[in-house]
């Protein structure tokens, strides 16, 4: 099937292997490089050595962090992940009719695929063949894509197991038809301003003139209502922030004691972000075995684990401007809370 065969054999540069494949409709693409771990105890040592230490808000997602953050998007006070999940299931028709040269449909971190499933249904609706290709680095992308050939019988899926810069470089170099990008969730938010340059750079170069993207952008709001988000009464973003600590005492044998440290989230206007923190509740000093190193907190110092930027409209326009992309058209629900913004070349 031409799908498969652009794929894999496009692939083999990119030291991306065949990892399962079921008939012709699911291919999964693993990639066989695995520098995470290596990775992980060298910016824990840096970000834990810096004058203001940090650890990236991506090593919050091991098993257990995974799972705590679902648990995090179905708590009250969460609201963007169900907010996102109406704007889409009140505008796919809308969104699939705006991009009326594409079947191709690209997720970065699909997680489950549960977010897009209203997508997929307009588009498979609308489609003769259709082409969906989440990028994960989580193998839940091999039961979600089975599950979705059951529900969609003229839908093809190619996971890739990877990280999205990596799956992106792959996806740039599918040649027969039209592209939609999805980042959703606000993603885009948990990267720095830099970043967000970067990323959108990026994509403007992966993106051809039939091909779109579409962002999930959460939106500035009342100060009480971003807090909560961070600050949920069952204590689970509380545990989620922990479980970095305890990832450090599982995987590089750390003596972090939880007890020792304050969950802190709260919105920085002047950076337009809610920052969390872990704060060290005493002068104490850790012990990281595997990085051979010990690391000493004052009282009241803190690990700056997470930004969450939140954006105002001309803040995206702003975004989109410097990166040469034009934004088609944007989506919101009834309190404007968030936003999906529908992007192509300028
Ligand atoms: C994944 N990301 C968009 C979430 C956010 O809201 O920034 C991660 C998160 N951190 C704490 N709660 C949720």
């Amino acid at each position: 099937m031409l799908l498969n065969s652009v794929l894999i054999e496009k692939a083999k540069p990119l030291d991306i292997t065949l990892k399962t494949s079921d008939g012709n409709r699911l291919t999964i693409l693993g990639d066989s490089s695995n520098h995470s771990l290596d990775n992980f105890a060298q910016d824990v040592l840096a970000g834990l050595k810096a004058e203001k230490k940090s650890l990236s808000p991506k090593y919050f997602y091991d098993q257990t962090g995974s799972e705590l953050f679902v648990q995090i998007t179905q708590t009250e006070e969460y609201y963007p992940t169900r907010t996102e999940k109406s704007i889409l299931d009140d505008y796919s028709a809308q969104i699939v009719d705006k991009c009326d040269k594409v079947n191709w449909l690209v997720e970065l971190g699909s997680g489950s695929s549960e977010k897009t499933d209203s997508l997929l249904c307009e588009f498979h609706k609308k489609r003769k063949t259709f082409n969906y290709i989440p990028i994960d680095v989580s193998d839940i992308i091999i039961d979600s894509g089975k599950k979705l050939l059951e529900k969609y019988d003229r839908l093809s899926v190619t996971g890739i197991l990877s990280d999205y810069e990596r799956g992106l470089s792959l996806v740039s170099k599918v040649e027969n038809g039209a592209k939609l990008i999805l980042f959703l969730g606000s993603s885009i938010g948990n990267f720095e301003p830099v970043e967000i340059d970067a990323f959108l750079s990026m994509i403007r170069q992966t993106l051809g003139d039939a091909d779109f993207i579409l962002i999930g952008f959460d939106l500035v709001k009342d100060r009480e209502v971003l807090q909560a988000a961070y600050n949920d009464a069952q204590g689970i973003t509380e545990a989620f922030n922990y479980n970095i600590l305890k990832r450090i005492n599982r995987e590089l044998d750390g003596n972090f004691d939880i007890g020792k440290f304050e969950h802190k989230a709260f919105f920085n206007e002047k950076h337009s972000r809610i920052e969390m923190h872990l704060v060290s509740k005493e002068n104490q000093t850790v012990t990281i075995g595997a990085l051979n190193t010990k690391i000493s907190f004052k009282y009241k110092e803190t690990i700056h684990t997470e930004n969450s930027h939140k954006f105002t409209p001309e803040m995206i326009r702003a975004y989109a401007d410097k990166a040469e992309l034009e934004v088609v058209e944007t989506w919101t629900d009834p309190q404007d809370y968030f936003a999906l913004c529908l992007l192509r070349r300028a």
